[in-house]
């Protein structure tokens, strides 16, 4: 059931918010709308007050606490597919802008991990389609963010914007200020591309240059946090003695010291 229809206008874009009451995933509602129609406008926004099968990364399971925040934004980026995992990070920095005013002071952890206080408290799902010519032909960028409580039992540190701020905020208030936010970083990016946004990226990440670290992917891979390439990648420096980089694209650190 749609409760609500809101319109938020900025600069000169205008989002098309749904509230949907429950729904399985905000993504897969977007990706069921691309199926019936499939030239449906990019800055369609799904909100959800309820998730009954939210979707993580890597196959896992966004836990979805009534209270918290959970939507998903198709965008149509002009852009190749192997470009697309930039968006990430211009996610990320939205994110930071929106929760700044909230007493908090968010950090990133690669790839798309939005931190307080060295937990987790949002998450970001990309997903994407390209032609043949390998151009993207919609993005769907699905957005959880803890406000009201986060999960006990995650196999990482959780918090939430209640827990780190001491106050509960509206889910339709931060996913408002995110727009917001996110509309001006988007631009940014489509007009300047990635290099000023990855160096602010890297000031925020609670991981820098030199930092051992262990990234589980398909094995563990270790090294010494280098640098982000243009395609979202991150490079490691390897502890062997032949220090060679190693461009890791898609994973989850899981251990730093
Ligand atoms: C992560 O693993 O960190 C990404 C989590 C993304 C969760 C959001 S909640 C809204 C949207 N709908 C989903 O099913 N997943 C994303």
């Amino acid at each position: 059931m749609v409760v609500s229809q809101i319109d938020v206008i900025k600069a000169d874009d205008l989002f098309k918010i749904e509230c949907l009451e429950t729904i399985d995933s905000t993504s897969e509602e977007i990706k069921r709308r691309l199926n019936k129609i499939p030239e449906t406008p990019e800055y369609l926004v799904v909100w959800a007050l309820n998730q009954t099968q939210g979707k993580g990364r890597r196959g896992k399971v966004w836990v979805s606490d009534e209270g918290n925040l959970f939507f998903s934004v198709l965008l149509r980026p002009q852009c190749l597919i192997s470009y697309a995992a930039q968006i990430n990070f211009v996610a990320c920095l939205a994110l930071r802008d929106a929760l700044l005013p909230y007493k908090v002071d968010p950090q990133f952890k690669w790839p798309n991990d939005v931190m307080v206080d060295q937990a987790k408290i949002a998450g970001i799902l990309l997903e994407s389609d390209a032609g043949f010519d390998a151009n993207v032909n919609w993005l769907i960028m699905g957005i959880g963010v803890n406000l009201k409580s986060s999960p006990s039992h995650a196999p990482y540190k959780t918090t939430s914007l209640y827990e780190a701020s001491g106050t509960l905020y509206a889910p339709q208030k931060i996913l408002e200020d995110f727009l917001i936010a996110f509309d001006k970083r988007y631009k940014n990016w489509q007009e300047t591309g990635l290099s000023d946004l990855r160096d602010e990226w890297i000031k925020s990440s609670i991981y820098q240059k030199g930092d051992k670290i262990t990234i589980q992917s398909d094995k563990p891979i270790i090294g010494y946090f280098e640098d982000l390439t243009e395609k979202g990648a991150i490079l490691l420096r390897s502890i062997d003695k032949d220090k060679q980089l190693m461009t890791i694209n898609a994973g989850d650190i899981v251990m730093s010291r």
